[in-house]
């Protein structure tokens, strides 16, 4: 049996770069993060905590992070960015596609640029960030099912009508976030997701792609 509201939710999904600032209800907030907890996870560990930062808490964050990124200062976050010509030669070619597909969603470099940089900026401008963090004292396999848990998440927030999108972007400076959202220090910031209505808005507009099937699944007989 195929559930079709299952597919559509899956399909559905996509990052969304421009909110509106319609609330987002707690009650709805409630309701999706207890959907997500029922992600599989190690031993059943369920290893997640999530911080919702919303109102003041939030202004308070965007404020900070945008006074570090005049400062020039660069980010820290909690898991390590590894430099792009370290990664694989397939995931590099697949970022460089991705670049390539947002400029000339855009009329020129300059536009596109522009646009990312003004929503990366705002925090795309979310009315709500959900912020996943994991303890620090946690194998590898735990950020495997905090990932678990923030797709079930994300879905169920798009089987609501909600836009969501997960961030490098917003945890970049775990040491505000552990200030603003009162964390404590024995936890990592894994990813923050935006949470919101989406704007109508050419950037969200862009629908990445994904390589053919051929390319990611191996056969054998
Ligand atoms: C862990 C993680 C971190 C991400 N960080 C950012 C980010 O900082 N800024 C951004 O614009 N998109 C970010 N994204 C969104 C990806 O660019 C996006 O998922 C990818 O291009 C596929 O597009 P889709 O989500 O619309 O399907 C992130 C995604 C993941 C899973």
């Amino acid at each position: 049996m195929i559930i079709v509201e299952t597919t559509e939710a899956i399909k559905s999904r996509h990052s969304v770069r421009q909110f509106s600032d319609q609330p987002v209800d707690q009650g709805i907030i409630k309701q999706i993060v207890q959907l997500a907890q029922r992600a599989p996870s190690w031993v059943n560990s369920q290893p997640w905590q999530v911080y919702c930062a919303t109102g003041d808490s939030l202004t308070r964050i965007k404020n900070e992070y945008q006074k570090r990124d005049q400062a020039g200062e660069h980010g820290h976050p909690d898991l390590a960015v590894m430099s792009r010509d370290d990664w694989s030669s397939v995931t590099q070619s697949n970022m460089k596609q991705w670049r390539h597909e947002i400029v000339h969603h855009f009329t020129n470099f300059d536009e596109a640029h522009e646009q990312m940089t003004k929503a990366s900026n705002t925090l795309y401008s979310s009315p709500v960030i959900l912020y996943i963090t994991i303890p620090k004292a946690s194998p590898d396999w735990s950020i495997f099912d905090a990932g678990a848990f923030a797709q079930t998440l994300m879905l169920a927030a798009a089987d609501r009508g909600l836009g969501s999108i997960p961030t490098y972007n917003s945890v970049r400076y775990p040491d505000i976030l552990h200030k603003v959202l009162n964390v404590p220090q024995n936890e990592r910031f894994i990813v923050g997701i935006s949470l919101g209505y989406e704007k109508p808005a050419k950037i969200n507009t862009y629908h990445s792609k994904r390589q053919p099937l051929s390319e990611v699944l191996h056969f054998s007989n």
